[in-house]
């Protein structure tokens, strides 16, 4: 008997969640409750969950994206990777108020507020204020400057490029923006880890 069958769906890849996974991974074991519900805000296509959701055997993810693109991709590497508790993706704009999802023990977001307008980190934060429980932590990944400077050159030319494809993206201060944005949600941040690639992970929490 000869038969067509639907060709599988090929999600798409993000090459530096490759290169970021494992040491993003290592500082999420010390930085997540060990138990809960984790929300993922700006999962892209969805690879950070289904790597670390089998490795954090006492969480359940869920994943979101503001790009209704992104859900299938999503779904998909979630699906390839067998762990059930990968929820499905949901679509979620941190600017909107309220969120599809109304409670979760951690917020985690990669690589989001400077992809974006400010509105967004100020919509994250105050997402996240609006979710989150007394103690609760918000992680955030990405590159930084310091005190208003750049941490490395690659850093200021990817800037650069950021600012040139959208004038309103662009590498945040942590010192002169993130953290007072930070303390005006109800965050503090507890610590800041040091990653490869002159990148931070920033726990914030919930005052
Ligand atoms: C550079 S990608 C990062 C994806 C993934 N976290 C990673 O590190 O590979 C930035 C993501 O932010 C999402 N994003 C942009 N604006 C957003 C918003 N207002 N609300 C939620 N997600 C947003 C985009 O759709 C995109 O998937």
């Amino acid at each position: 008997m000869t038969g067509t069958s639907a060709p599988e769906y090929t999600p798409a890849h993000a090459p530096a969640t490759l290169r970021n996974r494992a040491p993003l991974l290592a500082v999420l074991r010390r930085f997540l409750p060990a138990e809960g519900l984790l929300l993922e805000i700006a999962s892209g296509t969805g690879e950070h969950a289904a790597y670390m959701a089998p490795q954090l055997p006492g969480l359940e993810w869920q994943p979101t994206d503001y790009s209704p693109d992104a859900l299938a991709d999503i779904d998909a590497h979630a699906r390839a990777s067998g762990c059930a508790r990968i929820r499905p993706a949901l679509r979620l704009d941190v600017t909107a108020d309220p969120w599809p999802v109304t409670r979760a023990d951690a917020i985690f977001c990669c690589n989001m507020i400077h992809i974006a307008p400010w509105e967004a980190a100020e919509g994250l934060f105050a997402g996240a204020a609006r979710l989150l429980p007394t103690g609760a932590p918000l992680v955030l990944y990405g590159p930084y400057r310091r005190e208003g400077r750049h941490t490395a050159e690659s850093n200021a030319a990817f800037d650069a490029s950021l600012q040139a494809r959208d004038p309103r993206w662009g590498v945040r201060c942590l010192e002169g923006e993130v953290v007072p944005l930070a303390t005006r949600s109800g965050f503090r941040l507890e610590e800041i880890a040091v990653m490869p690639a002159n990148n931070l992970t920033l726990l914030f929490r919930r005052v």
